[in-house]
This record gives C-alpha cells, sequence and structure tokens, in this order.
C-alpha cells in the first residue's frame, strides 16, 4: 500500500458544466486543482433526458409561475455515481431553504472525502428527489440566487482551502475570521502613510503583545458593531471561562 489516500474530490450535477471549474479553476483553489491536491468532476444532469427535447423541467403541480426540476433526472443523475466515485461522501443540495453554510460544516466537510453537490435550477427540484436520496440542504445566504451553481462554487471554495497543502501558512487559517468566533481585526501595509492616513502606531512597535492585544481589541469591537449575534455568543463563552 502506498500512503497516499485519494485526493478530496468534489462532483457538480448541474445542467450548466460550462460553468465549472470558472472561478474554481483560478487563484488559491485553482492551483491547489492543478497540483491534485482535490478534483473536480461535473456531472451534466441534460445527459440523463430521454425524450427527444432533453426535457429537465416541467411545471409545477399546484400551479404557478417558473418550472420544476424532473425527479427522475435528478434520482439518474445521482444513480451514475453509485458504481463510481461516490463512495460514501456527503450529498449536498444547494438551495436557499438549506441551513446555512458555517465555517464549522466547512471544517467536516474538508475533513472528510469530499462532497457531492447538486445544484437546483429554475424554482426549485421536486421533493420525492431530495427526499429519497436524503440530500442535505445547505444555502450560502439570505438571499436567491438564479441557481446553486455559485453557491456550489464558494461551499467547495470554503472547503478546499482548508485542506492540508493549499494555504501555504496554516496561521492565516487559525487568525482568520470565524474561527474564533470573532471577524476579523484590519489589516495594513506598505506605504506607511497613504492619502494623509497613518498606519495605527501600535503596528510600528515591533511590541508583539501589544500588537496582539490590539487586534484582538479591534477583532471585538468590530463583531459587536457589525455581527451582534457573533457577539453574544462569543461574549457568552468568555464570561463562561471567567475572563
Ligand atoms: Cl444554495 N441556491 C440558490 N439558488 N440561491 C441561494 C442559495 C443557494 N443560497 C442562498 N441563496
Amino acid at each position: 500500500m502506498s500512503g497516499r489516500t485519494a485526493p478530496w474530490s468534489a462532483t457538480v450535477l448541474t445542467l450548466f458544466p460550462e460553468m465549472f471549474p470558472g472561478s474554481l479553476g483560478h487563484s488559491l483553489a485553482g492551483k491547489a486543482l492543478a497540483e491534485r491536491l482535490w478534483s473536480l468532476e461535473t456531472v451534466d444532469i441534460r445527459e440523463f433526458a430521454r425524450d427527444r427535447h432533453a426535457t429537465v423541467d416541467d411545471t409545477p403541480f399546484g400551479g404557478g409561475p417558473g418550472m420544476v426540476m424532473r425527479a427522475d433526472l435528478v434520482d439518474a443523475a445521482l444513480r451514475s455515481l453509485d458504481t463510481g466515485s461516490a463512495d460514501g461522501r456527503p450529498r449536498i443540495f444547494l438551495s436557499p431553504r438549506g441551513a446555512p453554510l458555517t465555517q464549522r460544516r466547512a471544517r467536516e466537510l474538508a475533513a472528510g472525502p469530499g462532497a457531492v453537490v447538486l445544484c437546483g435550477r429554475y424554482e426549485g427540484v421536486d421533493q420525492r428527489a431530495i427526499e429519497a436520496h436524503g440530500l442535505e440542504e445547505v444555502s450560502i445566504g439570505d438571499y436567491v440566487l438564479s441557481g446553486g451553481e455559485p453557491a456550489a462554487a464558494v461551499l467547495i471554495d470554503a472547503c478546499v482551502r482548508l485542506l492540508p497543502g493549499v494555504v501555504g501558512d496554516a496561521r492565516s487559517l487559525a487568525e482568520e475570521s470565524f474561527e474564533r468566533g470573532l471577524l476579523e481585526h484590519p489589516h495594513y501595509t506598505r506605504p506607511q502613510t497613504w492619502n494623509g492616513m497613518a498606519v495605527p502606531e501600535v503596528l510600528l512597535s515591533g511590541h508583539h503583545a501589544r500588537v496582539a492585544e490590539w487586534r484582538l481589541a479591534q477583532a471585538e469591537e468590530i463583531t459587536r458593531l457589525r455581527r451582534p449575534d457573533l457577539w453574544a455568543r462569543y461574549a457568552g463563552q468568555r464570561s463562561g471561562k471567567g475572563l
């Protein structure tokens, strides 16, 4: 046995496979993809349509606007993975009705073998396909996208950057927003004075303990002002530790 395990793998089921790798082919995720630190495959749901017009959607029972993706096609696309690469990876359906994506869930997914990600289009996907496959519904925020593809790219990016070796300096992962339950402190670089604005004096002091103290205070203040929800949880944990 070689010590190497298969890299983290994402399979995206979509009506628009040409949208991938898209942003995932660039920058950090793209470099890691080229280095085979992870792999990406798309499944074109339309290829499972059997009629002449390759119909993938139909009008909703009960009436109303828009179209619904057919359960039988989503089912066929998901089943096509069973013999090959599916292998116990979590199966996720991206939808504004899903549970909010969190850094915690991204960390869990990154620690596993990968993810199978279904992108919906139109008004949604027939509920029976979601139930039959026990899909985990995930949303990337309280707003509506025209399809799940950008959300799939968001979810995969959030996971990939947590894989070993993808981010060069692992310290940047430990300090960033959400990892401590706080938003991140502000950053500064050269020039030291720009547009008449100086860099905060403490950052030039070379005094590491005072820099750390200042950054924590900034992170706490920005979190308190912008995200009362995160702040309440953080403040509760802090007082629980007697701080
Ligand atoms: Cl996952 N899909 C769509 N279509 N819209 C969304 C979303 C997902 N998350 C937030 N809005």
